[in-house]
């Protein structure tokens, strides 16, 4: 601290230095770039299907399917905030990034995955009302009240990352930061730099809480409830007709 080099972000000097996968012979920068080429692809692919599907078939015309259009559009954001610059790095070796582009990609990383986050939370709500108050239903979930959560939900995921962006940007940093990561990320950005890290840690420990653990624990709530109510159901048929409903989310919970 308070060396030369470590001079921080103030005179904007600080390259970034991406590592990429930590002691990852060069060799196998080839194979793995094609890997995940393959995999931006299918990702990019499977959601435009999506995208396509529910917007071109109206009988798709369901929260349920708005929501999943918007996880669709949050999946291929944000791997586009950081797959190309990972490709290019295993393919052409182009391991640097600017100070603001790494805070950039930073911030759109946290900010859509945090909406991530809170659209899975909006959907087992929907799902919980759909099933545990399904004559409130109509009334409570019309295309106004969906618009307002899901906004909501990306609002409050645009200035969640801020105070962390900020506080990572105001750390002090060598000429050459190097990353031991294929993108920045916040704790990856904490480790480079050589001012204290405990503070930022513990923000970065906070953030994990506010955007993974309090989600998943509203998304079991809720389908504790909806479990609840299920399992009173007496029929059959109306029990598997209730679980087929949130089949479909509970997948897309369990692989998030
Ligand atoms: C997200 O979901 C809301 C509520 O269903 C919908 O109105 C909106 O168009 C969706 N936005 C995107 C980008 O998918």
């Amino acid at each position: 601290m308070g060396t030369t080099t470590c001079n921080g972000s103030v005179d904007g000097s600080t390259v970034f230095y991406l590592v990429g996968i930590p002691s990852l012979p060069e060799s196998f920068f080839l194979p793995v770039f094609f890997i995940f080429l393959l995999f931006y692809l299918l990702i990019l692919l499977g959601n435009a299907l999506i995208l396509v599907t529910v917007v071109a078939e109206p009988s798709l015309h369901k929260p349920m399917y708005f929501f999943l259009i918007n996880l669709s559009t949050l999946d291929i954001l944000f791997t586009t905030t950081t797959v190309p610059k990972m490709l290019s790095l295993f393919l052409l070796g182009d391991h640097f990034l600017s100070f603001p582009a790494c805070l950039l990609q930073m911030y759109l990383f946290q900010s859509f995955t945090c909406s991530e986050a809170f659209i899975l939370v909006v959907m087992a709500y929907d799902r919980y009302v759909a099933i545990c108050r399904p004559l409130h239903y109509p009334v409570h979930m019309t295309p106004q009240t969906n618009a307002a959560l899901a906004a909501c939900a990306w609002f409050i995921a645009l200035l969640l990352p801020i105070p962390a962006v900020v506080k990572t940007s105001q750390m002090a940093y060598n000429n050459i930061a190097h990353i031991y990561h294929c993108f920045c990320d916040h704790l990856a950005l904490v480790q480079a730099s050589c001012s204290d890290t405990l503070p930022q840690t513990l923000m970065g420990f906070c953030i994990a809480m506010v955007v993974s653990f309090l989600p998943l624990l509203l998304v079991l709530l809720s389908y504790a409830h909806i479990l609840a109510s299920v399992l009173c159901i007496s029929s059959r048929e109306g029990r598997s007709k209730a679980f087929s409903t949130c089949g479909s989310h509970l997948l897309v919970v369990g692989t998030y």
